[in-house]
């Protein structure tokens, strides 16, 4: 696409997984910008926005050698005027696991992601499916809202052992580091139960219980999921996706994978 150009919104902190969607962008178009911001109204209010990494310089040096074009590093001010008013809630998709779980996060996430959409106006724009629910959210918002962009979802980056590569993996220690890993394994072995055509509920149970087993201290959910709606399936069908939330100290961890 001559003269095309496509958006990567990150909150910096870059790893390996924001670099995967760098180079999904630069085949995608001609041109490459991504987004900082990390976004105070995605966050609860006991939540780590204060204690985000922030990585300016670092994260920098990374697009640049990624080949990004061009960095939009907005201050709060800029997405947030003085009398900014407005909310994208997206009903349904946003309401179940992450939705429960950080009250007010999608909305937040909508919001910013409606205002970068419009401020950049990109051809394409580039998210993880790390976020797995997230980006169901954002593909919702962009149909429902029609905003002119194409919306591209990359496949997770793992870090060797399998763990999603996460800016919050910064937070663990080396042994919580080394338990973590649970949270994949459990998810695969619920997969490979699910598409031997076992029992969906007995898969749901033994991966929770592989995470009380290796420390993970609260469950959040293990469920399995229409892949489009984010809505629970008690048995397999259509497009799925097995998703989870736990906590391993005082990290939360989330990962999917695909059925
Ligand atoms: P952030 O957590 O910085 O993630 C930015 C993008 O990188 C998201 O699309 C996320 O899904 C993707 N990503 C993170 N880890 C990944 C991995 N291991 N593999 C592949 N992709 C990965 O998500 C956000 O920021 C924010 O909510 C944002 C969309 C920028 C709105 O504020």
């Amino acid at each position: 696409m001559d003269g095309s150009l496509a958006l990567v919104p990150t909150m910096g902190a870059l790893h390996e997984g924001h670099i995967a969607l760098v180079a999904e962008a630069r085949k995608r178009a001609d041109k490459v910008a991504a987004s900082i911001f990390v976004n105070p109204a995605q966050f609860g209010p006991n939540e780590d926005f204060s204690r985000y990494p922030r990585q300016e310089e670092q994260d920098l040096a990374m697009l640049d050698e990624a080949g990004c074009d061009l960095v939009w590093m907005p201050s709060v001010h800029d997405i947030y005027p003085d009398g900014f008013a407005t909310k994208v809630r997206v009903s349904g998709v946003s309401d179940r696991w992450e939705g429960e779980a950080r009250p007010g996060h999608f909305e937040g996430v909508a919001t910013v992601v409606a205002k970068l959409l419009l401020a950049v106006r990109p051809d394409v724009a580039v998210f993880g499916e790390k976020d797995f629910q997230q980006l169901a959210v954002i593909r919702r918002m962009v149909a429902d809202l029609a905003i002119p962009v194409g919306i591209v979802g990359v496949p997770t980056v793992r870090e060797p052992d399998g763990l999603a590569r996460s800016s919050r993996n910064a937070y663990l220690t080396a042994e919580q580091r080394a338990r973590a890993v649970t949270l994949p394994n459990a998810l695969k072995a619920a997969r490979d139960t699910i598409s031997g055509n076992g029992s969906v509920g007995s898969a749901l149970a033994q991966a929770k219980q592989a995470l009380v087993n290796a420390g993970f201290l609260k469950i959040d959910y293990v469920a399995l999921v229409d892949a489009a709606t984010l809505d629970p399936l008690d048995t397999p069908q259509g497009e799925m996706r097995l998703i989870a939330a736990a906590t391993i100290g005082s990290t939360r961890l989330i990962d999917n994978v695909a059925v």
